[in-house]
């Protein structure tokens, strides 16, 4: 059987916090879309200075660009049957693209947030730049205010984290992103291979977590 799982839900939903611990409950490979392209930026590539203003602007980078990242992803980690997506797909497009290059989804785990927590999650979110390790002022700390707790290193904002993006990325996500989650949920009715979960992110990452473990586990994953 194949694992094929993706994450949607809005920015700062916890995506990213929950893709990363469930890829090390379950031993699957895991991406986010946004972590490769932030990458990119940072080394400067062409794909870098391609996408630089569209990220910084809270805008959504082209569906070729991002089928073209993802496909590549996955060759490079022989992981076309078994997978965490954190941030694709993110439009219907890049849904039939995945269902069009033969990697139909098992599992969708939808974390449910309202926009006035995203705003306070996200504008108190500190991230180690080289690893992705990611913590919040208050509701996830590093134990030393302003460093890495595994290599004592600077953490940083993004530059994507202020307000007013913030504002752009969940009017992108309104108007792009959630009307998938009614594709998959009418996917789900029709075929009996698909799951799909809904979970109030709205509680402690650890709670969070273990709904979704639990969850996933009823289903035979994990
Ligand atoms: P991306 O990096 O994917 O950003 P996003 O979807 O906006 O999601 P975030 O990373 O902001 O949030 P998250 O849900 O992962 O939350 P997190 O776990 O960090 O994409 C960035 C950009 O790249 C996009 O805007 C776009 O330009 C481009 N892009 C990427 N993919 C694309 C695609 N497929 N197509 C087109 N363009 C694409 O948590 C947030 C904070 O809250 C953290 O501080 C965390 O510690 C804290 N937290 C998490 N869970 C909890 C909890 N339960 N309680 C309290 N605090 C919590």
């Amino acid at each position: 059987m194949t694992k094929r799982l993706i994450f949607l839900g809005p920015p700062g939903a916890g995506k990213g916090t929950q893709a990363e611990r469930l890829a090390r409950a379950l031993g699957l490979p895991a991406v986010s879309t946004g972590a490769v392209l932030r990458e990119a930026v940072a080394a400067g590539s062409p794909l870098g200075q391609q996408v630089k203003a569209v990220m910084e602007a809270g805008q959504l980078v082209s569906d070729d660009m991002m089928v073209a990242v993802l496909m590549g992803w996955l060759e490079s980690h022989q992981a076309r049957d078994g997978f965490i997506l954190d941030g694709f797909p993110r439009t219907l497009a890049q849904a039939e693209a995945l269902e069009a290059h033969a990697l139909q989804v098992d599992v969708v785990v939808e974390l449910v947030l309202s926009d006035a927590v995203i705003v306070e999650r996200l504008s108190g979110r500190w991230v180690h730049k080289p690893s992705g390790r990611t913590y919040h002022e208050r509701f996830h700390p590093p134990k030393t205010p302003g460093l890495d707790d595994e290599t004592g290193e600077p953490l940083t904002q993004r530059p994507d984290d202020q307000p007013e993006t913030i504002r752009q990325r969940l009017q992108v996500y309104h108007q792009q992103t959630a009307p998938l989650v009614a594709h998959y949920q009418a996917l789900a009715k029709r075929d009996a291979q698909l799951a799909y979960l809904s979970v109030d992110a709205d509680r402690s990452i650890e709670v969070v977590q273990a709904e979704m473990l639990d969850a996933l586990q009823a289903l035979g994953v994990g």
